[in-house]
């Protein structure tokens, strides 16, 4: 797996992590066994939230003893996030997941978002600005959380056609475009052993620029938003 820096002066972090929205509402021991497979394949950034029900305490069990390995990290919802709310709001995913610190919180959402999520609008102005400053970006619903492009789609055939010169799935392409940057990194969520494995060999691929530029084309990014900076 590969790693990267999580920021400047921040430690190197395995640049497919795992998720971990909904990883409660299935088989509690299957989600388990699949987060431990990923830790075990290289998949040691831990994406949670309080928000995510009792995502904190499967993610608890899975990580028991692992502590040292991983790059963990939680988010305080917006509505908790004064100062003493944060606070207290952090006290509670430390408790629940079982350790005493975690390498990065965040504030989950901001009240509006003004980029559109669908244009990878992102790539224009935050991610070139983030490179910058030396920020790591993280890559969130990496498969569209369940509106991965059906094979049967355009995007999906480009998607396909790629796949099958690596020898690998649609979605460990997604994945090997996503962090294709040094400073990106992605979180799909697995609640399989299989799917946690398929995503972790993400982290070995490497496209070509031809390849890059076909899925560039295949998924447009659209026109810079107007108001965003030029860097
Ligand atoms: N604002 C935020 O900070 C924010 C917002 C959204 C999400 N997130 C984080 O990002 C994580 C990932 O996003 P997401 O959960 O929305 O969706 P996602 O990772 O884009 O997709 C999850 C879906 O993909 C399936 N899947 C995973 N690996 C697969 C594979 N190798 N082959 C086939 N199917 C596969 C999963 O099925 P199975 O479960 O059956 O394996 C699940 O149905 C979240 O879990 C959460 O931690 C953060």
């Amino acid at each position: 797996m590969r790693s990267e820096k999580f920021g400047s002066g921040q430690p190197d972090v395995s640049v497919i992590g795992q998720g971990s929205w909904y990883i409660d509402r299935g088989d509690r021991k299957r989600a388990v066994a699949a987060l431990r497979r990923g830790i075990d394949l290289g998949m040691t950034h831990i994406d949670t939230a309080e928000m995510y029900g009792d995502a904190e305490l499967v993610i608890a069990e899975a990580i028991a003893g692992r502590r040292d390995e991983l790059f963990l990290v939680s988010k305080v919802l917006p509505s908790n996030a004064s100062r003493r709310g944060t606070i207290a709001a952090c006290e509670r995913s430390l408790a629940r997941l079982k350790t005493d610190r975690l390498d990065c919180y965040l504030l989950h959402w901001r009240g509006s978002y003004p980029l559109s999520e669908k244009e990878r609008a992102i790539e224009h102005a935050v991610i070139p600005w983030c490179e910058q400053l030396g920020v790591a970006v993280v890559a969130y619903s990496p498969f569209g959380h369940d509106n991965f492009p059906s094979a049967r789609s355009k995007a999906g055939q480009v998607l396909g056609t790629i796949a099958e010169a690596h020898g690998a799935s649609p979605r460990q392409i997604a994945l090997a475009f996503l962090t294709r940057k040094p400073a990106v990194f992605a979180i799909p969520k697995a609640s399989s052993e299989e799917h946690a494995a398929d995503n972790a060999a993400a982290g070995k691929l490497s496209l070509s620029d031809s390849e890059v530029a076909a899925l560039d084309k295949a998924f447009p990014r659209g026109s810079k938003p107007r108001g965003l900076p030029m860097l």
